[in-house]
């Protein structure tokens, strides 16, 4: 296990790779970027088109034959080939030089608030949130119960979680921790979007999450004050990285 020397206290930043999960969506149920880009496509949710119609459609398209050509060797349009170029598209989406990491790797304080700064010491001591949130990414890569869809009355949750994978009553309402970096750039939050801005979830934990019988003993009441609560969302603004957010290309092959 990792251990951090933040100035003169020390706290637990990382999992063992071995109770690190590497799955994808919220309940983990796909290893694998290839496995991952491919169940959207399939999603009657989402985009509703089986495997075999994607491929008979980019087929159609002859500006695509000469990518790709270039990047697997012949024209062939099979989903393999999709799901790989899919998967690569995602790898180069990164991440960095947030004002935080500004600041905490290259004592560069000129992006960072005051009030940011402050936030980092309740998100790493005072709101315990670095005991989930831990490491580069601010996650352990493990499954919690926050209680995020509890409907108390029908004492169930709305969506089973991590649950409806391992089959595991313990599991009931465990999602995977997310990681935080460019967290200000996508709410609504939680698995359900059910919590509409930053400050809703740092009030959320506030008050201890959604009591339920599964729920992690982490999450409980945490008595910031409002200055705290302040803070703490002026630090989740900080994860924001220097890179330009993404624009969709208006010109396809055809
Ligand atoms: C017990 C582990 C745990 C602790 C402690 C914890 N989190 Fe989380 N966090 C999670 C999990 C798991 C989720 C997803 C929950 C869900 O959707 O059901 C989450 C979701 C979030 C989200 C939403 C991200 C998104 O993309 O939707 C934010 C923001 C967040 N946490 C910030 C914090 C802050 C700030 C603290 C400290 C006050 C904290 N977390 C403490 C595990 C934890």
């Amino acid at each position: 296990m990792t251990v951090a020397n933040l100035g003169a206290r020390t706290v637990l930043v990382d999992t063992p790779e071995s109770e690190r999960s590497h799955a994808f969506f919220w309940d983990g149920r796909v290893e694998g970027l290839e496995a991952q880009v491919l169940q959207p496509i399939a999603n009657p949710n989402e985009m509703g088109l089986d495997g075999r119609a994607l491929v008979e459609r980019l087929a159609r398209v002859p500006g695509y034959a000469p990518y790709f050509a270039e990047s697997f060797g012949s024209t062939q349009v099979i989903l393999e080939r999709v799901a790989a170029a899919l998967a690569d598209y995602v790898r180069t989406l990164r991440s960095g030089n947030s004002a935080y990491d500004r600041w905490r790797y290259a004592g560069d304080a000129s992006r960072m608030s005051v009030s940011a700064q402050r936030g980092s010491d309740v998100f790493f001591f005072k709101g315990r949130c670095a005991t989930c949130h831990a490491g580069f990414n601010f996650s352990d890569g493990r499954y919690s119960n926050l209680g995020v869809g509890w409907n108390g009355t029908a004492g169930r949750f709305a969506d089973e979680g991590r649950a409806a994978v391992t089959g595991r009553p313990a599991d009931r309402g465990r999602f995977k921790t997310p990681a935080l970096r460019d967290v200000s750039r996508h709410a609504p939050y939680m698995h359900d979007g059910s919590l509409p801005t930053l400050r809703a979830v740092v009030e959320f934990y506030n008050r201890g999450g959604n009591e339920n019988p599964w729920r992690s003993q982490r999450i409980r009441p945490l008595n910031l004050t409002s200055q705290d609560v302040d803070d703490l969302v002026a630090f989740l603004h900080a994860l924001e990285s220097d890179r330009p957010a993404d624009v969709a290309p208006t010109i396809f092959p055809h």
